[in-house]
């Protein structure tokens, strides 16, 4: 899917490869064509945002250089005829979310004197992205937050068209410094440096812009409109700290690497870190240490032979964030993936459904590395207007590597989401037959935490054996020999209304050789307008372990997780019946040659408490 609207208007021209004249007049025509839209969105600035947003058909952010915040066909689709009930039901109770309006990546996560910060792309204005501020809300567990005053506004020249995505680093002097991206007077992305004006105060509530930002500008050759997204620093026995900042020249996608000693003075280096041919402008990089004998995380400037690197990079192009593990060579800043074949952009996603934009930090309390996420609505922007909100942060999810495949990362939620269990059911070896679906005798099911193992209880001879080279397919309706099997949540009685999360397996001579975890969307919601992709990946599973899933259901978001965190999806889900007291939750196996022991535990979850900060009581 190509969300920027060059890339549609260009591409097929040129590969019917058209004369150059005509290149140049179709050029003319698409300036022509933006210049109307800015005169269009000019002289309608009178307008309420519902009515500018039916009629605009260039996706929000691609004209200010930004990765597509909407999608620009929304404005041909059909809402469905939602209700107030409908929308509120769809609001989670334990995610993250501003009390209202847009926001978009997660920025400069740090843990300060008792309380964990979260800084978020928002827009105080709207439902749509647009004046982007920085929001900010603290934590003393990453699930319950207080809501603060917007950190940072769009209010200098370096950052009047934006206060973009920036990371934290905290120096061993107790100093915090905050790197971030402003949008100019000029729609230039250039990197600017703030710092807390008291460092003494627990909730960091006001910032300060140095007087002499930019600290960065596109470099020579780099696009003035891809240059974005300051990386946390990390520091070299020369005393000088790297910061990465993600890019494309040409068809080659780049992370570059800064030096510096003191933070407003910065030298680029001549070799990038790393540079992938074809995975389009690198967008939120993100660079950090990961130790591969120990179950801690790693700060950011540790390194040593028992450590390896990971290179995350969110792909401008096709919306997803993307990884690799590899080395790090501090002595030339250059980085190698430890298998080229799936290096950064063409191997491992960090999530398979809807997520984009993640950052992490260290926890130095408990002594982890922890995942921040950013999880948009897959309904129309119309329809994100009349409910006033939109966009979710993950469970943040601890970040380990993976001890047995070596190849990958396990992502799983932090422990403190525990806290929230109120209480449970649990079904032990219930053994369920092709094609049934079992419903869980459960009332309350938007707001769970399970973990389902499964195992294959015998095989039946009701179909043929079919070896197919399955994958997740078109969804659970595809039936196979070995699956799918699985959960299915934010489902009605009469399963009108679903979303299974399952595994599917195929059979080759080496036994069970290939897994995939997936998860079906198609039926989750009778309405037509909103997204209802099938997601899914191959998972590693080893002979000794059993097949299981840990899934956070909350309303509107659930968060899948297999084999311990091997593999993550995430999906959002618009239920039109499936919602209240109508929501049920099933197992199900529609493999043809398998009966299927499922374990299941089923923790009911409580809301957090997400609010504004008492100022008068403290
Ligand atoms: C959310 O992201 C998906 C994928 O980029 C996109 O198709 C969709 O339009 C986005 N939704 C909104 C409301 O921006
Ligand atoms: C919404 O409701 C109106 C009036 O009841 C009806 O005419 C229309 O077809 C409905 N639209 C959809 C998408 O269901
Ligand atoms: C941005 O702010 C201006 C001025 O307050 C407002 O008119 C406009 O609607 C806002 N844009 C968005 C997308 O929220
Ligand atoms: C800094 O914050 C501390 C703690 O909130 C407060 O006691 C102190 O007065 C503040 N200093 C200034 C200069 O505002
Ligand atoms: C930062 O360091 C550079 C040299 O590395 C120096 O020229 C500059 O004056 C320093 N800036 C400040 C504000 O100290
Ligand atoms: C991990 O490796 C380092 C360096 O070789 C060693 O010092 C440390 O003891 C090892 N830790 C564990 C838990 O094996
Ligand atoms: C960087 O250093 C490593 C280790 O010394 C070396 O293998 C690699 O070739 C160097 N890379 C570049 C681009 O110089
Ligand atoms: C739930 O109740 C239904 C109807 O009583 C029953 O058929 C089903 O087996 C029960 N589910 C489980 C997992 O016990
Ligand atoms: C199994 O295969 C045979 C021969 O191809 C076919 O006649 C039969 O219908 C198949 N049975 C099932 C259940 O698919
Ligand atoms: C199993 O497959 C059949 C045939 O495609 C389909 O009708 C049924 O809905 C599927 N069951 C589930 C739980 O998806
Ligand atoms: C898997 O396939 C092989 C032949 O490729 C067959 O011998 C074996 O029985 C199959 N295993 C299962 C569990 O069906």
């Amino acid at each position: 899917m190509k969300a920027n609207i060059c890339n549609t208007l260009h591409t097929p021209l040129l590969k019917k490869n058209k004369k150059p004249s005509y290149v140049i007049f179709v050029t003319f025509g698409f300036i022509v064509f933006l210049m109307s839209m800015l005169a269009f969105i000019i002289t309608n600035q009178t307008q309420n945002p519902l009515e500018k947003l039916e009629r605009q058909e260039l996706a929000r952010g691609v004209a200010q250089g930004v990765s597509a915040k909407s999608n620009s066909y929304d404005f041909h689709k059909v809402s469905y005829n939602w209700t107030d009930a409908m929308f509120s039901w769809q609001r989670t109770a334990f995610h993250f979310q501003p009390q209202n309006n847009w926001m978009n990546d997660p920025s400069g996560p740090l843990f300060h004197m008792g309380w964990y910060h979260l800084f978020y792309q928002y827009n105080p204005d709207s439902a749509i992205w647009g004046n982007i501020t920085w929001g900010h809300a603290v934590s003393k567990d990453m699930i319950h937050w207080f809501y603060l005053p917007i950190a940072m506004k769009p209010d200098k020249w370096f950052d009047i068209n934006g206060v973009w995505t920036g990371s934290a680093t905290l120096l061993p002097n107790g100093e915090i410094i905050m790197l971030y991206t402003g949008d100019t007077n000029n729609y230039v992305q250039v990197q600017n440096l703030a710092y807390p004006a008291n460092l003494s105060d627990p909730l960091l509530l006001d910032w300060v812009k140095y007087i002499n930002n930019p600290v960065i500008e596109p470099p020579p050759g780099i696009g003035l409109k891809n240059f974005r997204d300051p990386t946390t620093a990390w520091i070299g026995p020369d005393k000088k700290w790297r910061v990465l900042i993600g890019s494309k020249k040409g068809k080659i996608s780049i992370s570059l690497v800064y030096k510096t000693i003191n933070f407003t003075y910065f030298e680029l280096n001549d070799n990038y870190l790393h540079a992938v041919p074809r995975t389009g402008m690198w967008e939120c990089v993100d660079f950090y240490p990961i130790s591969i004998n120990r179950s801690n995380g790693l700060d950011t400037s540790v390194n040593g032979p028992e450590v390896k690197h990971v290179l995350k990079a969110s792909l401008d192009d096709t919306k997803v964030d993307c990884y690799a593990i590899g080395t790090y060579f501090i002595e030339n800043d250059t980085w190698v993936p430890d298998n080229p074949n799936e290096d950064v952009g063409i191997g491992l996603l960090l999530d398979y459904g809807r997520y984009y934009a993640s950052k992490t930090f260290y926890d130095q309390v408990k002594k982890r590395r922890i995942l921040y996420g950013w999880i948009n609505e897959t309904d129309i922007a119309s329809d994100d207007l009349k409910k006033g909100w939109a966009s979710l942060q993950t469970i943040p999810r601890t970040v380990l590597f993976d001890k047995k495949t070596r190849s990958n990362l396990v992502l799983w939620p932090i422990e403190e989401i525990e806290s929230l269990r109120i209480s449970s059911d649990e079904y032990e070896g219930v053994v369920i037959t092709p094609g049934s679906v079992v419903p869980l005798n459960i009332t309350q099911a938007s707001q769970l935490d399970i973990f389902a193992e499964f195992e294959i209880e015998s095989f039946t001879s009701e179909g043929n054996i079919s070896n197919d080279n399955i994958d997740c397919g078109k969804g659970t309706l595809e039936r196979s020999s070995f699956g799918p099997f699985g959960i299915i949540a934010i489902a009605d009685d009469t399963l009108s209304e679903q979303t299974p999360i399952y595994f599917t397996l195929s059979n080759t001579s080496l036994g069970f050789s290939t897994t995939f975890f997936c998860v079906d969307e198609t039926r989750s919601s009778k309405a037509s307008e909103v997204e209802k992709p099938v997601y899914g990946s191959k998972v590693p599973v080893f002979s000794d372990e059993k097949l299981s899933m840990r899934v956070l259901v909350d309303h509107s978001i659930i968060e899948s997780f297999a084999q311990g965190g091997r593999r993550v999806i995430s999906s959002r889900v618009y239920p039109t019946e499936a919602i209240y007291g109508a929501t049920r939750l099933f197992i199900f196996n529609n493999a043809t040659n398998i009966n299927i022991k499922v374990s299941i535990k089923i923790w009911h979850l409580n809301s957090a408490f997400i609010g504004p900060f008492p100022f008068d009581q403290s």
